[in-house]
């Protein structure tokens, strides 16, 4: 390939706003102005962590609400301490530099922001501790994910997730990103919407990127921590709405496969995914095979409170303008 043809499928790939600003390294940056080396370890070994993190935009108020920014910071400490990097700032002085970051982009839209800590060595040779660490954090408008209303097809994995001994599911590594790649590949390109994978003691374990609760004979049951899932913000979120609104229980505890087949309903969620209920998995309907009424109703209450709509839940969020 000639170096132009590269250049032009590069441009391609660019994103919407290619002079939108980052922070990168303690500075603000545009997006464009930003180079990295080819030999920059986390791009061959995949040695970084990150976060996603949503702001959405209420109309009405004119306004942008950042969502659960402490918790994912925090869970971004979280992942630096387990893989030996160093985030050089505090959970408050992140926050400051994604508002100010969203200040100067000044979307007035759905906005997702990704902090990432990486590698940024230019040396060959694997290891964790000892080697210099970038820190960056960019933003960008951004909708759903997955579908979100008529409800997803799901296949249960052949790919099972990384476990705690091998990779830890609950730092957010990027390069455990691969994991997540080969489980929503091989769904979609057996015509389903995403998968669901299991731990290697066979239990259910999440899907390629969101969290899974199902609902049976009246209690909702979500996999523990311990069964090497990303411990999800919106997971814990849902977990209160579920308990305080619907007045339901939630029970954290092992799922088998089959369980998932003979559920009343059943939903993906994170920040993402936000809430996407699942209407059929592996060839069986679920429930009726419609989206749930309570999945229906959660949602509702979900959007209204990430909107900082919901007076209740203001809590969740920070104002950005
Ligand atoms: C593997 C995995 N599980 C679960 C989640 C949901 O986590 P959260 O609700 O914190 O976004 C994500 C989303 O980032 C994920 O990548």
């Amino acid at each position: 390939m000639s170096v132009h043809a590269d250049l032009t499928s590069r441009a391609k790939a660019r994103p919407e706003h290619p002079n939108s600003w980052i922070f990168f390294d303690g500075e603000f940056a545009r997006y464009h102005d930003v180079r990295l080396g080819v030999m920059t370890h986390a791009l061959h070994y995949g040695t970084g962590c990150f976060e996603g993190i949503r702001a959405y935009w209420n109309k009405r108020e004119e306004q942008l609400y950042l969502l659960q920014a402490p918790a994912h910071y925090e869970r971004l400490h979280d992942s630096a301490k387990i893989l030996r990097m160093e985030l050089p700032y505090s959970v408050e002085e992140l926050i400051e530099i994604t508002m100010a970051l969203l200040k100067r982009n000044g979307y007035r839209t759905d906005t997702y922001v990704r902090p990432l800590l990486f590698k940024s060595v230019e040396q060959i040779g694997v290891q964790l501790h000892g080697l210099p660490d970038s820190f960056l954090v960019y933003t960008s408008p951004f909708g759903n994910y997955v579908e979100i209303e008529a409800g997803i097809r799901c296949m249960v994995s052949s790919w099972r997730r990384v476990s705690d001994g091998s990779l830890p599911a609950r730092a957010k590594v990027t390069g455990a990103y691969i994991n997540s790649a080969l489980a929503k590949s091989e769904a979609l390109e057996n015509g389903y919407d995403e998968a669901i994978v299991l731990a290697h003691d066979g239990h259910v374990s999440e899907g390629s990127a969101e969290n899974l609760f199902m609902l049976k004979d009246g209690v909702f049951v979500t996999p523990p921590v311990t069964d090497d899932i990303l411990e999800g913000i919106t997971r814990d979120l849902l977990i209160g709405v579920i308990r305080d609104e619907l007045g339901l229980s939630v029970v954290e505890r092992s799922i088998d496969r089959t369980e998932l087949y003979t559920c009343n309903e059943l939903f993906l969620c994170g920040t993402g995914a936000q809430i996407s209920p699942v209407i059929e998995i592996d060839h069986r309907k679920v429930g009726d095979g419609t989206v749930g009424e309570f999945t229906q109703e959660l949602q509702q209450i979900y959007f209204g409170a990430v909107r900082g709509e919901n007076p209740k839940y203001k809590g969740w969020s920070l104002p950005v303008y």
